[in-house]
């Protein structure tokens, strides 16, 4: 997993535990392009959250981490993006099964919802759990048309 590149961003709403976040990362070896934001001004999550779903989906980085307040406008961004899969947990069951079943490559956090200790075992349980691939490459794969039908494929 320490090869995995990864990047991270929040807004304001989202900044203190993305610095969590990252201390986390650490620990595990890795560390992740941070882009922004760096301080507690208000910002718009949609600036920071095509940061790192740009970086996602031109492959520049494996995995994306993003955090807005509630995890919903990050998400919403996110999802934009042709390629990212991006998952909004508030648990670790979801965190697992969007590993397992959706091979999502953005993990969406609520920095006004989650409780650290909890925010950590959802990163960790996402960042160690494979694809399961099989009947859900199938599924990814009709997504893949979908975004090609919809004009958002690259
Ligand atoms: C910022 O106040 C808040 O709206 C934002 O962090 C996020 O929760 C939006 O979805």
């Amino acid at each position: 997993m320490s090869d995995v590149k990864i990047a991270i961003g929040s807004d304001h709403a989202g900044l203190e535990l993305k610095n969590f976040i990252k201390t986390i990362l650490a620990e595990l070896g890795l560390a992740p392009l941070d882009f922004g934001t760096d301080d507690a001004c208000s910002v718009d999550y949609p600036d920071y959250g095509e940061k790192v779903s740009m970086a996602v989906s031109t492959g520049q980085v494996q995995r994306g981490i993003l955090i807005c307040g509630t995890g919903l406008g990050m998400s919403i961004v996110a999802n934009k993006f042709p390629g990212v899969r991006a998952a909004l947990c508030h648990d670790e069951y979801t965190a697992k099964m969007s590993r397992l079943h959706n091979d999502s490559n953005i993990l969406v956090l609520g920095g006004r919802v989650l409780e650290k200790e909890l925010a950590q075992r959802i990163v960790r349980v996402w960042l160690d759990t494979p694809f399961e691939g099989g009947r859900h490459l199938r599924r990814l794969e009709k997504i893949i048309e979908l975004e090609k039908r919809l004009g958002n494929g690259s």
